[in-house]
């Protein structure tokens, strides 16, 4: 199925529900209260994200587009925080879920809030893989498997960072050899940008000098109806996916591609998240809901590989990338544990998160797309979060 005709269907759906959707494209940010009275257009505290941490100084950095849309990031992990984009009416609602200050992100329980996730994006089964010949062994932080980089993933790194305008944001970092067991000095660029398109751009670039596995991507936490606005279980979600990765009890793919067809993971026509999530199902059982990558069709770079609705606020979340994969997780271990942006507590499934990716546990599953990243050769990768209501 086309995703252009899906995402007409969605329009359609969003005229339907919204009535004329009215885009304000000149405003400058201004504060926006929900009627659960959260505030957003506050943005963090410079002074709540400097620190020097491995000797290294922390900041907070913003970017802001033609249109007033904002973002702060911190080269703590390179997180993004903030992203206030506009709702059906022209207000500004946060619809990235973080927290307000460095603190914060170091003492949460959960991890990943917003950062760059790497060496390895999601898991490597049993902390091991073999390449030319030779076994690795990673931290298993997420037991029997190591998840997102092992123990100090680059969620958890100090990055180098550049504002290179009001719009763009460099970081590089160098993920020396044998940091968290994998080979090779990794030279990693990853450029944030806010464009005039209302797109959060992320782009990504690595080199190494020994061959090593590499598989980058972003852990942002989005709620398009805004961060504290309760779950996301009624956003509608449409998927360019045919296939899907089923795992096992600890959530390692069985290597099958399994037609979604028929089952819970059919996204290829808009359906919430909710509708089917608590179904008795292996797979969602599995994941204790959504947790699972979506094998992407082949599409073209002009087709959105996913769209996602706020209900409340009619934002759009469109998703472009060149990755093969998408994980698709749906806030299942989020425990209420942490205290957010807008002083609420990251209760359970308030936030999802889609990360463009290759498949997990690629390093061991040989039919799965390679992510080997040899000397000469240049690892480049784009993904488009872009924001409309209609
Ligand atoms: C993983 C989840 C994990 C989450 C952490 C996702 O990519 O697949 O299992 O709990 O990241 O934020």
């Amino acid at each position: 199925m086309k995703l252009r005709n899906l995402s007409l269907g969605v329009l359609s759906a969003c005229i339907a529900l919204l009535g004329a959707c009215n885009q304000s494209n000149n405003k400058t940010t201004t504060t926006t209260t929900m009627n659960n009275s959260i505030t957003y257009g506050q943005l963090p505290a410079d002074s709540a994200f400097e620190k020097t941490i491995d000797g290294k100084q922390t900041h907070l950095y913003l970017l802001k587009n033609k249109n007033g849309m904002q973002a702060a990031f911190t080269n703590y992990g390179g997180r993004i925080i903030t992203l206030l984009v506009p709702d059906s009416s022209g207000k500004m609602i946060d619809v990235s879920v973080g927290i307000g200050s460095l603190d914060g992100y170091i003492k949460s329980t959960e991890s990943y809030y917003g950062g760059t996730i790497g060496r390895y994006g999601n898991r490597i089964a049993k902390g091991h893989f073999t390449l030319d010949g030779k076994q690795y062994s990673l931290f298993t932080n997420n037991k029997p498997n190591t998840l997102h980089g092992g123990k100090k993933g680059y969620q958890d790194v100090v990055w180098d960072a550049k504002k290179i305008n009001d719009q763009t944001l460099e970081l590089t970092y160098l993920s020396k050899n044998m940091e968290e067991g994998f080979p090779g000095n990794l030279h990693i660029k990853v450029t944030y940008s806010l464009t005039d398109d209302n797109a959060f751009k992320c782009e990504y670039e690595a080199t190494t000098d020994k061959t090593t596995v590499v598989n980058l991507t972003n852990h942002a936490y989005f709620n398009l109806n805004g961060e504290g606005s309760g779950t996301i279980l009624n956003h509608l979600v449409q998927l360019n996916a045919k296939r899907y990765t089923p795992v096992d009890s600890t959530l390692i793919p069985t290597g099958r591609l399994d037609a979604v067809k028929g089952t819970p993971f059919d996204f290829t026509k808009p359906a919430t998240i909710g509708a089917r999530i608590n179904d008795n199902d292996d797979q969602l059982k599995n994941g204790k809901g959504y947790d699972h990558n979506f094998v992407l069709n082949k599409h073209d770079e002009n087709q959105p590989v996913a769209i996602v609705k706020g209900d409340k606020t009619g934002i759009i979340m469109e998703i472009y990338t060149e990755e093969p994969g998408l994980q698709f997780y749906s806030g299942n271990f989020m425990q209420g544990k942490n205290i957010m942006k807008y002083g609420e507590k990251d209760e359970y499934r308030t936030a999802f998160a889609m990360e463009t990716q290759h498949y997990p546990d690629s390093p061991n599953q040989p039919r799965f797309p390679s992510t080997v990243l040899k000397p000469g050769q240049t690892y480049k990768t784009q993904t488009i979060y872009k924001f409309k209501t209609r």
